[in-house]
């Protein structure tokens, strides 16, 4: 008999989360059947997205969640035991899967590799970066892209692909640790958000121009500020609204109306779920041979501990990870 170590929501978010809203909970798991395999959580991921897909749990449920998971029992002969997979298993140690929605890493994957970049630069921030940059905003060579949240695991890959395609690229991050990061890894502006003076002439001066496309991944009043600044027929990628995910009040007013009209931008939202078959596995074939190549860099931000699952949640939503936030089980 397997027991389960499992991080619930106890209490739904008001506000930003604090220890209270987390249960720990030893949950006993029953005999594999046939075709099923018993999973053991090696990575998981903490995402912002958490915080809000969190408010359509019942209190009492197992919070959401991707990890990287060894077989360590099996029943189908398709992930034999010590397989390595991508599972939809929440915030535990323990599960079964019957196998439909477990995913194999990518062919070519060198052990030399950490296994959590399946859960970053190589995963679902990776492609959220590389569609929403390529798809999105159709960045083209020579042009000026901004990002903010540039340093995390969505945004430092947007720089770097902007980099390979030709572009200037400007980023926001919210310490000057990060700011120094994103100078090494070949952003042409970067400065700390929280210490400018005047977000407005910070942007003027990194690119007098303007901006042909903003990857935002913050909303509210920074995009507003950025959406002022925009080129002629602008292309603006809605990624994420991080700096409204723990608002308790209304939401901030939108996008200025006149630069959107006049300016002739375009702003779409998107979600990355919407690519699957074989364009998500060109993109992730061509993340992977961008970092082998050294193309492009990453930086993760390592919790140790299942039991540290909250704290490493509750700190990314707070800016403490420089690059992709996960933790080591
Ligand atoms: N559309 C999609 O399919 C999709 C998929 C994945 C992620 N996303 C979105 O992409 C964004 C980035 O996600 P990620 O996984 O890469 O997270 P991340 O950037 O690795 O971590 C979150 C970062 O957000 C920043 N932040 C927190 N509060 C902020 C505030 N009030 N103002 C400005 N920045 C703030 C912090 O960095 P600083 O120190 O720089 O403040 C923090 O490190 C999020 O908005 C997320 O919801 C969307």
């Amino acid at each position: 008999m397997v027991h389960a170590k499992t991080w619930i929501l106890k209490k739904h978010f008001e506000g930003s989360p604090t220890n209270s809203n987390f249960e720990l909970k030893t949950v006993e798991l029953p005999p594999l059947k046939n075709g099923e395999v018993l999973l053991e959580a090696l990575f998981l991921t903490v995402d912002p997205y958490m915080r809000i897909a969190a408010t359509k749990l019942k209190e009492g449920d197992v919070m959401m969640g991707q990890q990287v998971a060894r077989v360590v029992e099996s029943q189908n002969s398709a992930f034999p035991t010590g397989t390595i997979v991508l599972a939809h298993s929440g915030w535990t140690m323990h599960s079964i899967s019957d196998g439909k929605a477990l995913e194999k890493l990518p062919t070519g994957w060198p052990d030399t590799l950490p296994l959590s970049l399946a859960l970053g630069t190589v995963g679902m921030p990776g492609l959220t970066a590389y569609f929403g940059l390529l798809e999105i905003c159709g960045v083209k060579g020579g042009e000026t892209v901004m990002v903010n949240a540039a340093a995390g695991a969505v945004g430092s890959v947007v720089g770097q692909i902007a980099k390979l395609k030709g572009c200037k690229v400007v980023g926001a991050a919210g310490s000057d640790e990060k700011v120094a990061y994103l100078k090494k890894i070949g952003f042409d502006v970067a400065f700390n958000y929280k210490k400018v003076e005047s977000l407005e002439e910070t942007l003027k001066k990194a690119s007098p121009d303007g901006y042909d496309c903003y990857f935002d991944n913050v909303g509210g009043v920074f995009s507003n500020t950025v959406i002022r600044q925009m080129k002629k027929f602008g292309r603006i990628a809605i990624c994420g609204a991080i700096s409204t995910y723990n608002r308790t009040g209304e939401l901030p007013p939108g996008p200025p109306p006149e630069n959107m009209i006049y300016q002739q931008l375009r702003m779409e939202g998107f979600i990355v779920t919407t690519w699957q078959g074989e364009v998500r596995e060109k993109a992730l074939k061509d993340l992977l041979k961008w970092v082998l190549e050294g193309k492009i860099q990453y930086h993760e931000h390592i919790t140790e501990g299942f039991e540290n699952m909250p704290a490493a949640f509750m700190g990314m939503l707070k800016g403490e990870n420089l690059g992709k936030a996960i933790v080591k089980a």
